[in-house]
């Protein structure tokens, strides 16, 4: 997206060089209004640097004589975010004041307004700050909330600049696409538990992030997603449906109950094997070794293979070695549309990490590579992929 930032005079614009760094490295395009009272805070420098853009921070000084840059501005930016807003610009914004560079931008600008107000909480209680706040909330602006928190005053309230990677999260997620609408989405996330004794128990490496990251975007896009999962310890994404469970059998049988799904996703980590004994008591030790026997848990996604009807059945493969071979025989034998491969040798991404790089194996031969980031991203881009090839 096109991007305008406005930065005015509070302590907290020090964080909107962190929220112009954060929105340049998520691809967006950045460019930067100040107010005068904010270079009292900051210099124009690091946002030049930041965003590879000029600095605007003077009406009357028109950098380019072929614009008027409050209305040009205005007409290129997808969406503007003022952060931090002081108790002042928003005064003017509410009350059409344009006397500077940044409110008559505001003025002239006909999309969506984003504010994260930053002021001492005494400021942000009064009446008149409330008033309007109210007044711009009916006109449309979007207020992002300040948070509670230490001030620059010595308060410890209200007040504090939402964090720029809130900001950031919260725009992201207002501006989707919500191209998933009426699809029903089932993904299975994160290690299952299969009980020894009431003590110990058999699991693995995953955290649940790649399957929740998944039910994350595809629910801000629309989709009624039903995520089937251990507790990992993450937030289930509001919206989501969580059916909590612990075993593979647990996991076959809720996955069994819920087969009707435009989208089902197994990102799950799903024991091969199960202790075939489970011991009411806790196994006492003895001398020499102890053997256990396992036996096969349930091939959940072969099941679905095998019962599907009109679903699209997205598999993972998590290999260490010879990815694209085992991905191959994997699509085939389990009967899925598509088979998301991923490298868990590779500590960069795979288990527990924050990023992840895949290659997707369709059914039809084609073959994407989706490089290293955010699991969120890959998230989206699998959905993107599984869209596009699935429903035409
Ligand atoms: O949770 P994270 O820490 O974010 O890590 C993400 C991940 C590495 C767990 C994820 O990206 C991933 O690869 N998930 C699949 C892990 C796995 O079990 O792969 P597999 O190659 O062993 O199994 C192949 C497919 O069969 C998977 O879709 C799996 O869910 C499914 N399966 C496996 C065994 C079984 N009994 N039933 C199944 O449905």
């Amino acid at each position: 997206m096109k991007i305008l930032l406005g930065v005015t005079g509070g302590i907290a614009a020090y964080k909107a060089i962190d929220l112009t760094s954060k929105l340049v490295q998520n691809g967006h395009e950045v460019r930067v209004i100040m107010t005068e009272s904010a270079e009292q805070f900051v210099t124009p420098l690091p946002f030049q640097a930041l965003s590879r853009n000029p600095v605007y921070t003077d009406i009357f000084h028109e950098q380019n004589p072929a614009e008027i840059q409050h209305i040009s501005l205005g007409d290129w930016a997808d969406i503007m975010i003022i952060a931090p807003l002081t108790a002042s610009t928003l005064g003017k914004i509410a009350h059409g004041i344009s006397d500077n560079m940044l409110c008559a931008t505001v003025l002239a600008f006909k999309k969506q307004i984003y504010l994260a107000p930053a002021m001492n909480s005494n400021m942000y209680e009064n009446i008149a700050v409330q008033t309007n706040i109210d007044t711009l909330k009916k006109r449309g602006f979007k207020f992002i909330e300040p948070g509670e928190g230490f001030l620059a005053c010595g308060y410890v309230a209200k007040g504090r600049m939402s964090e720029p990677l809130d900001i950031m999260q919260y725009i992201t997620e207002d501006n989707i696409e919500k191209d998933l609408t009426g699809m029903n989405v089932l993904i299975t996330a994160g290690p299952t538990i299969e009980t020894i004794d009431p003590v110990r128990y058999l699991t693995n490496r995953s955290s649940g992030k790649m399957g929740y990251s998944l039910a994350q975007a595809a629910s801000l896009r629309g989709a009624n997603v039903t995520l089937v999962s251990t507790d990992v310890g993450l937030q289930v994404p509001s919206g989501v449906r969580h059916i909590k469970i612990e075993s593979a059998q647990d996991m076959f049988n809720a996955v069994k109950d819920n087969m009707e799904q435009h989208i089902i996703i197994k990102a799950a980590a799903v024991a091969d094997y199960t202790p075939s004994e489970t011991y009411e008591q806790k196994l006492k030790k003895q001398d020499g070794d102890l053997t256990l026997t396992l036996k096969r848990t349930e091939d959940i996604l072969k099941y679905i293979g095998e019962h599907k009807t009109s679903q699209f059945v997205v598999g993972f493969a998590a290999e260490t070695e010879h990815v694209e071979k085992y991905a191959r025989g994997k699509l085939i034998k389990k009967n899925a549309d598509v088979i998301v491969a991923n490298n868990v040798g590779d500590k960069s991404i795979g288990f527990k990490s924050n990023d992840n790089a895949v290659t997707m194996y369709f059914k039809n031969g084609t073959q994407i590579d989706i490089p290293k980031q955010s699991k969120l991203n890959i998230a989206h881009e699998i959905l993107s992929h599984v869209k596009e090839k699935g429903f035409k």
